[in-house]
């Protein structure tokens, strides 16, 4: 039987949009059974009713600065539609350890960088400032510690001399889009944590890189 998974989203939801794609397939291990924002506005809640998926917004706006509640509403609408995994995907509010430890070993977080560089906000311009010759993507468990927690997957990127924060970005994002539901996959106990070594870690360097 496939997983029952839930996407928590924000904004855009790009990566949601990635993993209802992958579970299109039948022989993926999970299927995504509901989609819930914070933030009512999100173009993501659309794509995923256009695409079939319950969609969900639960706005933290009226539960003030509870964010317990907020969350214990969240947790609720996980259980009453029986789901198993958790996805975080741009999900913009930092979770408190009751939402965290209710799902330990079955929320998983994306994050736009090689993890544990750059954690946080404004990944991809620190990047640049920081000179790295590669970037990229993390998928891992979530824990109460923001953007730590074991890691699951990541695909690297080069960093270009001619890059902006909108160059990497999209071309880290792309990464993205693979590597969500290879994790998921991973996450799911149906692929070895390296079903092909070259998916798992993507190095899209020119084969002809100098030694130095
Ligand atoms: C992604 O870059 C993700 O890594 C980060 O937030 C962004 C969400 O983009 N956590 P989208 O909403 O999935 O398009």
């Amino acid at each position: 039987m496939r997983s029952r998974v839930a996407v928590l989203i924000s904004g855009r939801g790009s990566n949601m949009t990635a993993l209802i794609d992958a579970a299109a397939d039948p022989e993926f291990p999970a299927e995504i059974a509901l989609v819930v924002s914070n933030n009512p506005q999100s173009p993501g809640l659309d794509h995923a009713r256009a695409s079939g998926v319950e969609a969900l917004a639960i706005d933290h706006r009226p539960f003030a600065r509870d964010r317990a509640a907020h969350e214990i509403a969240i947790d609720d609408a996980l259980r009453s539609r029986g789901i198993a995994v958790v996805c975080l995907a741009g999900y913009m509010r930092l979770l408190t350890p009751l939402l965290v430890d209710r799902w330990r070993g079955r929320m998983l977080n994306i994050h736009p960088s090689l993890l544990p560089a750059f954690p946080g906000l404004d990944t991809h311009a620190r990047a640049l400032a920081a000179g790295v010759k590669l970037h990229g993507c993390t998928v891992h468990y979530v824990t109460a510690v923001m953007d730590e927690g074991p890691i699951i997957a990541q695909a690297a990127v080069p960093v270009f001399p001619a890059d902006t924060e909108d160059t990497l970005a999209a071309r880290v994002l792309a990464q993205e889009h693979r590597l969500y539901p290879l994790a998921l996959r991973i996450a799911a106990g149906q692929a070895a944590a390296t079903p092909d070594p070259g998916a798992a870690f993507s190095n899209p360097l020119p084969a002809a890189v100098p030694r130095t």
